[in-house]
């Protein structure tokens, strides 16, 4: 049975047996192999998506809030904290239910995709609306948990990087090797952070002998890094990355550029056209913000940037279902028929 990260990979992890292991089992995500998304006449990569949006509470944040909770506990914490543009309170929500302590998400109003806030809803979490961003709710946990007796489980706290590099394991497990490429959003910057870290890790102790590039991408409208300074109002269609001034900025640019990788940009028509295209040429479905390490895949293969034969792993991050409403607003207006044979054939364009 697959007992969670921590189990799989406690010798490099900052576990010890005194540790309680808070675990919905997550990681283990399968690595599916895509060969329409990209399919070029010249150029054949071998290209395979990470579907992270299986974890148990729908994305990639569950293998750092293992971690993250299990220490919180460890250390005597009854309640946690965290800022969110939704997925990490969903999963901040749920360990801190498994672990029996309390949760406050701080996120921004009217910005957070319905599956989520459903979730932190459902799993008992406080949560409270801030009339600002992602940025400035960041700004307040922080201090709040400098203040108060809640420990934080935004990225910042290094035990969230530490479970997520995990998912850099796994890939290398999956494919008996390390990829030549990792293409992945990039927002408050953690998860491209924790994936090099984890490469690295791996290639340290010999259980891969080489290392990929990082690709990380951006939303026009939320692209502090490719910028090279904070956006005030960051604004993208892709909600989970809507983040202006990106907490692990240093620890992203250092992967970018000791992996030789890139961070480059995609605009919002781009994001919902790969969101598009993964769900319906390769029956994978994911959130926009996955979306945005699709569009940018693309767009790389598009302008011949790939090698051939070159093996290609794409993060997604997060399960479509979080946002189920950006899925709607690209189908046209929904009408019912009536219910007879001629209605029905007729709506099938047979009639
Ligand atoms: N993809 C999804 C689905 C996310 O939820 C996030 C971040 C990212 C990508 C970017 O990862 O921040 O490590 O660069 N979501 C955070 C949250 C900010 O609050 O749920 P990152």
């Amino acid at each position: 049975m697959w007992r969670g990260v921590i189990h799989q990979y406690r010798e490099f992890l900052p576990v010890t047996e005194r540790t309680p292991v808070i675990t919905l089992h997550e990681g283990n995500t399968p690595v599916i192999r895509a060969d329409r998304l990209c399919d070029a006449p010249d150029t054949r990569i071998e290209l395979f998506l990470k579907y992270e949006g299986v974890n148990p509470t729908g994305s990639f944040k569950d293998r750092g809030m293992t971690v993250a909770v299990s220490k919180a506990l460890e250390e005597g914490a009854t309640a946690v904290i965290c800022a969110s543009t939704g997925n990490t309170s969903a999963s901040a929500a749920a360990y801190a239910a498994r672990a029996g302590c309390r949760a406050i998400v701080v996120v921004p109003k009217g910005s957070v995709a319905l599956g989520k806030l459903s979730q932190a809803i459902m799993h008992g979490a406080m949560l409270i609306q801030l009339e600002g961003n992602f940025d400035k709710a960041l700004e307040i946990v922080k201090e709040a948990s400098e203040k108060f007796p809640v420990a934080l489980v935004n990225s910042i706290n290094p035990f969230r990087i530490e479970g997520q590099k995990t998912a850099a394991f796994e890939v290398c497990d999956q494919l008996g090797g390390s990829p030549d490429f990792v293409f992945i959003p990039v927002g408050n910057a953690g998860n491209i952070s924790a994936y090099w870290k984890g490469f690295r890790e791996y290639r340290e102790a010999r259980q891969v002998s080489t290392l990929p590039r990082m690709i990380g991408w951006q939303a026009e409208g939320a692209a502090p890094l490719v910028l090279g300074r904070v956006v005030e109002h960051p604004e993208t269609v892709a909600s989970a990355i809507r983040i202006g001034n990106p907490a692990s900025w240093r620890l992203a640019l250092a992967a970018i550029e000791e992996s030789q990788g890139e961070i480059g940009i995609v605009s919002d028509a781009e994001i919902l056209n790969a969101y598009r295209q993964v769900a319906q040429l390769e029956g994978v479905y994911c959130e926009p913000a996955s979306a945005a390490a699709v569009a940018g895949l693309i767009k790389y293969c598009r302008q011949g940037k790939i090698p051939h034969g070159a093996r290609v792993v794409c993060i997604l991050t997060g399960h479509g279902l979080k946002d189920p409403e950006t899925a709607l607003t690209l189908a046209p207006p929904l009408q019912a028929v009536e219910a007879n044979l001629e209605a029905v054939v007729q709506a099938m364009g047979l009639g």
